[in-house]
């Protein structure tokens, strides 16, 4: 980016690079917006913009779907399973033990990606103040930060939160942790930072302006959360308090275990530099990531990338042979990070989503098209897979570990995801004896809860009930807190 330039210098820079039109309106705007639009243009690489549209736009009268990926000799990737799929249980065992170790030494920090824009849940705040828990309506945030109490609690060590905003929700995400008085949480232990942006382009790559003085800027993808560890600092404070490892997850899962021991435990006994968790699909077309094996390393293809064929092919026992769901659950190695989201070699490949986006004509007239006119670039943080040594991936229970929000009805929606928290407080209820009615569907036909405070699991939900001098009635209404 171009921090050291003078104002004059950067528009001579966007001249050069066949981008002046960016200032063409400079002459009405007021002081203060000619500062927004200067710093929005100093976000640019222009460098970079201009190799990723000659690379990645279309050509004149070519499909707009980008490079297709060759997939030639893809095989699905090997991953360890649960002990109950023919796992070794003594390996789970040994796993868990180390992973309470590391955790009790302090060694790995929360973080929770939350810079997208929930446009399909049709939500308007932070998808992460999303009222997603049965009984109290508790927020996305809220059930991630009684996660990491209940784990601090345990491990005896706090636990840093890194919380990844974007432009479009960083204040209102910090807002909503201030007017909840940080959930309980120590505010030192909650690290917010925004994730860079890239500018949208047409399909000949001049960058779109969406007011007279304002590029039309949006979020670089989750995988610009890599980049935005090390820039914004955080990843040197988490060196600082002795973190070398960092538990990934999305916002919109809140069935997700932040803290999983076992899962860190495998990371640290394979010296991982990436870990992930696969869940077997619930079906063949999921729209999920396929964890896949292309040209000896790991990688992640996106269901849109992998032809319908590959998705439902089967091997002779009947079962999918792409079968590893990708649920965004990752570790990351702290080196790895810093290695990959330095400006240094292995940068994550952008990708082009072509999109509708209101702009403003030569005139300075708004036009808001009907169909996409343009393109946005995104990065995705599975595309690190490949660069990682050592990556491991293991299996997760679907019940205990994936149900997102992310529709605002049918598959993975609230409705969906009220269900499965249900079912999952039912299984934990069992596990303590205690008889509960139970529809077709696994759940209550009343709402209740858990908080992740009384217990995060079956076995805490046992511990904690067996230790109750008075244990309540479990009806419509209640929290167990
Ligand atoms: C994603 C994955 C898919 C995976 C599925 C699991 C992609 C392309 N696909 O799909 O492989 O199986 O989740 O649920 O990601 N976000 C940011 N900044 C951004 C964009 C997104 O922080 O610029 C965050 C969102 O807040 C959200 C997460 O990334 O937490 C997922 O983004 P979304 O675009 O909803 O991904 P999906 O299409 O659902």
């Amino acid at each position: 980016m171009s921090d050291t330039l003078s104002d004059q210098e950067l528009v001579a820079a966007f001249e050069n690079a066949g981008q002046g039109h960016v200032f063409r309106f400079l002459e009405r705007l007021l002081p203060a917006e000619r500062e927004v639009l200067f710093s929005a243009a100093r976000e640019i690489d222009l460098g970079e913009l201009s190799g990723l549209c000659q690379s990645l736009l279309p050509k004149e009268g070519a499909a707009h779907s980008g490079p297709a990926l060759d997939i030639s000799g893809l095989e699905p990737a090997p991953f360890i399973p649960l002990p109950e799929n023919g796992g070794d249980a003594a390996l789970w065992d040994k796993a868990r033990r180390v992973g309470e170790e590391a955790l009790r030494a302090g060694r790995v920090a929360a973080f929770v990606v939350a810079g997208g824009q929930g446009t399909r849940l049709g939500y308007e705040g932070p998808k992460g103040c999303y009222p997603a828990t049965p009984v109290r309506g508790a927020s996305l945030f809220q059930v991630f930060a009684e996660k990491l109490r209940a784990a601090s609690a345990r491990y005896g060590r706090s636990i840093p939160w890194l919380i990844m905003t974007s432009s479009l929700n960083d204040a209102a995400t910090r807002k909503f942790f201030e007017d909840n008085a940080f959930f309980g949480l120590p505010r030192e232990d909650v690290i917010f930072f925004q994730q860079g942006r890239m500018p949208a382009v047409d399909s000949q790559g001049r960058i779109l302006l969406d007011a007279p003085g304002s590029i039309a800027m949006s979020p670089n993808g989750h995988g610009g959360s890599l980049r935005a560890v090390v820039t914004s600092g955080a990843a040197r404070q988490l060196r600082g308090r002795g973190v070398d490892m960092i538990s990934y997850w999305q916002v919109d899962n809140p069935l997700v275990q932040i803290i999983d021991p076992a899962f860190v435990g495998f990371h640290a006994m394979n010296a991982s530099e990436m870990s992930s968790k696969m869940i077997p699909k619930a079906y063949a077309l999921e729209k999920v990531g396929h964890f896949c094996v292309l040209n000896g390393r790991q990688t992640v293809i996106e269901y849109s990338d992998l032809p319908a064929s590959l998705q439902e092919e089967r091997n002779e026992a009947g079962e999918l042979r792409f079968c590893a769901g990708s649920v965004a659950i990752h570790i990351f190695d702290l080196a790895f990070v810093e290695r990959l989201g330095g400006t240094g070699a292995g940068r994550l490949p952008f990708h082009l989503a072509h999109k509708k986006i209101a702009y403003v004509d030569e005139g300075g007239a708004h036009v808001k098209p009907e169909r996409p006119n343009g393109f946005k670039f995104e990065m995705f943080v599975f595309d690190a897979l490949p660069f990682a040594e050592r990556p491991v991936i293991i299996e997760g229970r679907r019940g205990d570990e994936f149900s997102p929000i992310k529709n605002a009805e049918g598959v993975d929606s609230p409705a969906s995801c009220r269900r499965d928290q249900l079912r999952q407080w039912v299984r934990w209820a069992r596990a303590a004896c205690v008889a509960l009615p139970v529809g077709e569907d696994g759940a209550t036909p009343f709402n209740w809860e858990v908080s992740p405070l009384f217990a995060d699991s079956a076995q805490a939900f046992v511990h904690k009930w067996n230790s109750l001098a008075e244990r309540p009635q479990i009806s419509e209404g209640r929290v167990l807190v």
